[in-house]
Order: C-alpha cells, then sequence, then structure tokens
C-alpha cells in the first residue's frame, strides 16, 4: 500500500492521507474518528452526536487516549446550536487540531481555534461563500458538491472545483460522492488538496446505526436518493424509502409559508430543524416503518459492510491503481 499521498492539506495537518472521514449526524462516533485518524486520514465527528456535553468532553477524551494523531470536530455555526462556543472550548481543552464547520458564518471559531494553532475548514457550496471565509482566516474550504449525503450543493463537483481554484488561494477539499480510489485520484487532479468521504462510512462495522441502514446504504442505486425539504428545512438528501415516498420530499404547504414568513420564520426554522432531528434519530437507530435515511449518491458503489481501516485501504489501492492507470494514457 502507497505509504503517503502528499498534498498541501496532509503537510498542513500532519497526516499520510488526504482523507477525512466526514462528520455525520448520529453516524460518526469514537470508535470512526480514532479509527480513521490511526488509519493514517483524519476522523471527525459532529459536536451534537454526543448530548448534553459532558457526553461531548467524555468522547473527546476517550478518542483522545486512543488516538495521538489528529482529529477534527464538526460544529453547526448558526443560532440553532446553542452550544457553539462551548463545544469549541471543550475541544480546544482537548487539543483537538481541526474545525469543520457548517451552516453559518465561522468568524469566531476560527479566531478561537487560531489561538490554540488549530485549523479550521468551512463547508461551502459556492465561490460567494468560499471567498467571504477565505477572508475571515480559513484554512481551507470543503467544497460540497451535487451527490453529496447530507445538506448536498447544486453543482456538480466537476465544475465546482475548478471553480472555486480560479479564486482561492487556500486548500480545497472535494466532498459528495467519493466512495473510490479513482475519484479521489479525480479530485487532486481538478484542484483538490483532499477529500471528505461521509456515506461510504455508513456501511462500516464501526457505526452503530441500525443494521437495516447499513443494508440500504449497500443495495442501493444512485437512483435511489432524493432531496427532501423536510428534514431540517434545507435540501438534504436521503434515500428514497417507501416512507419518503409517502411523505412527499416538500415540506407541508403551511409549514412553508410560516417558514419564509417574517414573523414566524424564526420559531419555524428551529422547529423543522428540531422535528427533522428527531425523525433521523428514529429511523437511524432502530427499525422503524418511518425511515428517513441520510446518505448521497455515492451508495451507488458501497458493495460491502467493511471497518474503517479496510475501507481507508481499499480506497488508497484504488487511487494507486487509478493514478498508475492514468500515466499510461498518452504512451504508445
Ligand atoms: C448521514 C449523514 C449525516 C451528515 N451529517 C452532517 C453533519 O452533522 N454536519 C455536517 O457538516 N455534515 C454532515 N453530513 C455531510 C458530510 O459531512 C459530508 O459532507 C458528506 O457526507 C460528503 O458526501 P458523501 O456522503 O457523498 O461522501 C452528513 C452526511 C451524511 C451522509
Amino acid at each position: 500500500m502507497l505509504k503517503k499521498i502528499k498534498t498541501s492539506f496532509t503537510d498542513t495537518m500532519g497526516i499520510n492521507y488526504p482523507i477525512i472521514a466526514a462528520p455525520m449526524f448520529l453516524v460518526s462516533n469514537t470508535d470512526i474518528v480514532v479509527e480513521a485518524s490511526e488509519a493514517g486520514g483524519i476522523g471527525t465527528f459532529p459536536a451534537l452526536n454526543y448530548r448534553p456535553i459532558e457526553q461531548y468532553a467524555e468522547a473527546l477524551k476517550n478518542i483522545k487516549s486512543r488516538t495521538k494523531k489528529p482529529i477534527g470536530v464538526n460544529v453547526i455555526v448558526n443560532k440553532s446550536n446553542t452550544r457553539q462556543g462551548e463545544d469549541i472550548k471543550v475541544a480546544l481543552d482537548h487539543g483537538v487540531e481541526m474545525f469543520i464547520t457548517s451552516l453559518g458564518s465561522p468568524k469566531s471559531v476560527i479566531q478561537d481555534a487560531h489561538k490554540n494553532g488549530a485549523k479550521v475548514f468551512c463547508d461551502v457550496t459556492n465561490l460567494e461563500h468560499a471567498l467571504k471565509v477565505q477572508d475571515m482566516g480559513a484554512d481551507g474550504v470543503i467544497a460540497v458538491g451535487a451527490g453529496a449525503g447530507g445538506h448536498a450543493g447544486p453543482i456538480s463537483p466537476l465544475v465546482l472545483i475548478p471553480w472555486l481554484k480560479t479564486r482561492l488561494q487556500i486548500p480545497i477539499i472535494a466532498a459528495g460522492g467519493i466512495a473510490h480510489g479513482s475519484m479521489i485520484s479525480a479530485c487532486l487532479a481538478l484542484g483538490a488538496s483532499g477529500v471528505s468521504v461521509g456515506t461510504r462510512f455508513i456501511a462500516s462495522r464501526e457505526a452503530q446505526v441500525d443494521q437495516s441502514y447499513k443494508d440500504a446504504i449497500v443495495n442501493s442505486t444512485p437512483e435511489d436518493i432524493v432531496m427532501t425539504t423536510r428534514v431540517s428545512g434545507t435540501p438534504a438528501a436521503v434515500i428514497n424509502t417507501p416512507y419518503v415516498q409517502k411523505m412527499g420530499t416538500d415540506l407541508p404547504w403551511a409549514m412553508k409559508v410560516l417558514k419564509d414568513y417574517k414573523l414566524t420564520k424564526k420559531y419555524m426554522v428551529p422547529l423543522i430543524h428540531l422535528m427533522g432531528m428527531k425523525s433521523l434519530e428514529a429511523a437511524a437507530t432502530k427499525p422503524t416503518w418511518k425511515t428517513v435515511w441520510t446518505a448521497g449518491q455515492s451508495v451507488g458503489l458501497v458493495e460491502e459492510i467493511l471497518t474503517v481501516k479496510e475501507i481507508y485501504a481499499k480506497l488508497i489501492n484504488e487511487y494507486d491503481e487509478s493514478v498508475k492507470s492514468l500515466s499510461q494514457l498518452g504512451l504508445e
């Protein structure tokens, strides 16, 4: 197996492979983080996977006692997250090396993290937001493209990465649809310095989600993925289960009106979030007919449930093979 894939991202983080095990609500846990970082990539998890805050501190302590390699925490930086300040402080107290911010403005996270020498990578789906976070001092962006699990962006990664590259000086990490090593070499060829992989790790031995969710990842095709606003109000990618089909992928008319109306917006948005989180939680952890399973189009390339270590080895070997086959091109 390749000992290293060197990029500006691996240099910045001091890791061997530019492959992030992406933060996934309800899925990422201490075992996935430890195994991903020990495999030479970097494991990350959403702070909110551990509630209340004492459990989050406990999780960080557990991870840090099992690996000396860098790890990352994902913080949602909008008003729905009342724990934001504490999430950062507790992480910095435990020596977390990397933050991934999503949804709102990462300004204060960048300031706090930099005091401790930690790096901040911000989820973006377009150039405007990417330029803003670059100006704020972000260490890199995570370019979330079409096909991603979770809150996917609308732009094809084939366009998104080179587009961001035209104006950004900071590293770009590609996210969305990556489940095979050839996709990693493709992203690096487009100008990315690394990749962030989510959906693939749902079908890992370490993920503590219901077996039926893992089986659905293995058995689904890209055509089974639909976008719905019912989970959080923002389009999110889910498997088109009979329950999703029955519910439809749009918010009910009345909710949409209240969400967009100035006076009720500030109550509706967190309420929709909360209701969505509850339904995801129920579906991910126990068998229920109300199945709302978040996943991206890369389900089509996930054929078996493996350990995190095996997934890393497979991705790296596939990367190596694809780089070798590419280097044959153009040779007579
Ligand atoms: C089940 C699931 C939960 C997710 N939860 C979060 C989250 O809490 N915070 C976040 O920033 N991104 C979240 N994401 C997005 C991932 O961090 C990552 O950007 C995405 O999974 C990459 O696309 P892929 O799934 O096609 O590999 C989630 C994705 C999935 C599949």
